[in-house]
This record gives structure tokens, C-alpha cells and sequence, in this order.
């Protein structure tokens, strides 16, 4: 992957570290009063929202009574380090990175709320290690992530971006444009959990056929979503589209990568709405390159946002959109309600939904405090 400075970060960063500046200025804008109820004795837990939350989150964490936020944008590392000591809770989208040093300085805090599903922004052993409970948004934006994968294969499928483009400059190039169908090719899908099982679903409706690799779900669960559950070898030499549905860790990082690739069909198209890293970067612009690989569609990117001299961004046969999977209206919502919803029960009722560490040996649940 390129390492050149990116030039896309500054103004982005600029933008919402001048938010959080302003926020500061005005401490606790919905305070009612340094952590205190402003007189009748209640001690008010603090909790910190970034990456501009859906406002419903504020709503409903306040609704608890005994629970004061602060909503802010995306803050630098160090304005994260400066404030996350006064904070009993954090709720975060993916830009938020909740490192081991900003856990380490973390002293209040006991939960924290990832407002979506992959947690691969939080160490989550840092966090384990301080006792504090990790929990997501597993469900909310299944839907919204599944439609953007079939968004992404029929754009790249019919190659509706360079097209628009050419109408938007004044041609008339039908010629140009010969995509392909979707109908009667086969659709491997790595991993078959939520969004895996949503988007064999939908590429069934499409008559593709549905392939699967997983090595955790149960072949009568692929089969209700209309999919065979194949293995590995089998997935990447027979499928015409390959899409990667998994999270990012140590055993998914570069799954994809030159000699998975070389196995392939000649043709294949590849798409990855999950994760930047589970497919190689430069692995996927070596292959389009050499004209192995048909066509490839990113949501994400190995590092966001990526350099705007991206190997991948001269080749004709891509498709990018800047990780919009969960980036809908309805998700947005949805993820925002959930994860206040959890942490407002976890911090005042010590009722834990949907953690996803494990702490002093056991998974936190409901009742557990
Ligand atoms: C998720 O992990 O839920 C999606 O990628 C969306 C996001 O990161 O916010």
C-alpha cells in the first residue's frame, strides 16, 4: 500500500479537531454540573461520543437520569488522551481509535460502546486487561452492509461509474460500456455470518449461485440462506465474484493475497465491503495489472482514507465507495439507539448486552453487573 502522505487527511482531521476545540470551549454543553445533578445528590455518569453519533444516542442515554453526555466529532490521539480520564463510558464509530495508551489513561472508564460491529479500532485486550466491558451494535446495519455489497457487484458488474461519468461529460458511448451479468455466475462468500448470509440471500434473488466458506457455521445454516457451504480451495478456484464478509484480525488479515489470487479463475471479479487488509492491496493491483483479475470493488481500505496516489485508483475496473456499508439512515439510527441503549443499562442498571470481551474469565451478560 502507498505510503505517501495523504492528502485527503488534513482537511478532514483540521475539521473535526476544530469541532472538538469549540466543544471544549463550552464544557459539557448538556452538563448539569460537573458530575453532579446540580443539587440533589446524584453522582451523573459521564459518557463521551464521537464520530458524530446519531443524535437519538444523546436522546436516550439522558432519558436515564443519571447519565450527562458530551457529543463531539472525530478527536486526535491526543485530544483522546486529554480527555478520556473523565469519562465513566465512550461510545465510538470506526474513525475513533481506542488504542492501548488511551485505555491505559482511561481511569473512569468502565464501559465502552462501539456503535457498529467490527471492533477492530479497540484493543480489545487493553481493554479487557482494565476490567472495561466491550460492547457492539451487532444487528444494526446487517441490512444496509448487505445492500451495499450488491450496490458495489452490479456497479462493477455493469460499470456504472465510468459511465455516469461519460454522460456527465458529454458522451454518448455505448460501445464502451459491455458489462456483465450476475445471473448463472458463481458467488463465493467468505465468511457466512449477518451481512454473509443477507448477501447470499439477495445474489440468489440476482440467479447467482451461492458458494460459502466458514469455517464456524453449520451447513444446514448455509443451506436456509440458500448457499453450499464449500471449502476453502474449493471457493476460490470455482467462483466468478468472491466477496469477504469476515472481521478483521490476525487470521484475516491478507486472507487474500497473491498466491490465493494466482489460484483463482482468470476473470474473477473480487469485492470486500468488511474490512481494508482481508484482501491485499497490492496483491489486487499486481493482479489487475496482469489482467487476472476482471474487476475489484473496495468499501474499505487498508488505511482510511487511502493515499490519493492509490496503486488501484488508475486501473478502469474499480469500483470504490469511502466504507459507506453501514452508512444509511436507517442503520445510522439504528446502531446510534442500540449501543445507547446498552450503555445506558449497563451504566445504571448493570445490566450488559452484546459485549464482546471477556472478563475475569466470563462473557458480561444481562444481570451481570
Ligand atoms: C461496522 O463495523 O459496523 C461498519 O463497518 C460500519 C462502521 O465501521 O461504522
Amino acid at each position: 500500500m502507498d505510503d505517501e502522505p495523504d492528502v485527503h487527511e488534513v482537511p478532514e482531521l483540521r475539521e473535526h479537531t476544530d469541532e472538538v476545540v469549540a466543544t471544549r470551549e463550552q464544557p459539557r454543553p448538556r452538563s448539569t454540573g460537573g458530575g453532579s445533578d446540580g443539587g440533589r445528590g446524584l453522582e451523573l455518569k459521564r459518557v463521551l461520543l464521537t464520530d458524530k453519533i446519531a443524535p437519538e444516542a444523546e436522546r436516550i442515554l439522558e432519558a436515564f437520569g443519571d447519565i450527562e453526555t458530551m457529543s463531539i466529532g472525530t478527536p486526535s490521539n491526543s485530544e483522546l488522551l486529554e480527555m478520556i480520564p473523565e469519562f465513566e463510558a465512550i461510545i465510538i464509530r470506526s474513525p475513533t481509535k481506542l488504542t492501548a495508551p488511551v485505555i491505559e489513561k482511561a481511569d473512569r472508564l468502565k464501559f465502552i460502546g462501539r456503535a457498529g460491529v467490527g471492533v477492530d479500532n479497540i484493543d480489545l485486550a487493553a481493554a479487557t486487561k482494565r476490567g472495561i466491558v466491550v460492547m457492539n451494535s451487532p444487528r444494526s446495519n446487517t441490512i444496509s452492509t448487505a445492500e451495499h455489497t450488491l450496490a458495489m457487484m452490479l456497479a462493477l458488474a455493469r460499470e456504472i461509474p465510468r459511465a455516469h461519468d461519460s454522460v456527465m461529460a458529454g458522451e454518448w458511448k455505448r460501445d464502451s460500456f459491455k458489462g456483465v451479468e450476475l445471473a448463472e455466475k458463481i458467488l463465493g462468500i467468505v465468511g457466512l455470518g449477518r451481512v454473509g448470509r443477507e448477501v447470499a440471500t439477495r445474489a440468489v434473488a440476482f440467479g447467482m449461485n451461492v458458494i460459502a466458506f466458514d469455517p464456524i457455521v453449520n451447513p444446514a445454516e448455509a443451506w436456509v440462506a440458500g448457499t453450499k457451504m464449500v471449502t476453502w480451495e474449493e471457493l476460490i478456484t470455482y467462483s466468478d465474484w468472491i466477496t469477504v464478509h469476515t472481521p478483521l484480525d490476525d487470521s484475516t488479515k491478507s486472507l487474500i493475497g497473491p498466491t490465493e489470487i494466482a489460484a483463482m479463475k482468470t476473470g474473477v471479479f473480487l469485492v470486500n465491503v468488511a474490512r481494508g487488509g482481508i484482501i491485499d492491496e497490492s496483491a489486487l493491483a499486481d493482479a489487475l495489472d496482469g489482467g487476472h483479475v476482471s474487476g475489484v470493488a473496495l468499501d474499505v481500505f487498508e488505511k482510511e482514507p487511502p493515499a490519493a496516489n492509490h496503486r488501484l485508483f488508475k486501473h478502469p475496473r474499480v469500483v470504490f465507495s469511502p466504507h459507506l456499508g453501514g452508512q444509511t439512515v436507517d442503520a445510522q439510527r439504528r446502531v446510534a439507539t442500540d449501543v445507547a441503549e446498552s450503555v445506558g443499562l449497563a451504566l445504571s442498571r448493570g445490566e450488559i448486552r452484546d459485549a464482546v470481551n471477556v472478563i475475569n474469565g466470563q462473557r458480561p451478560s444481562v444481570g451481570t453487573e
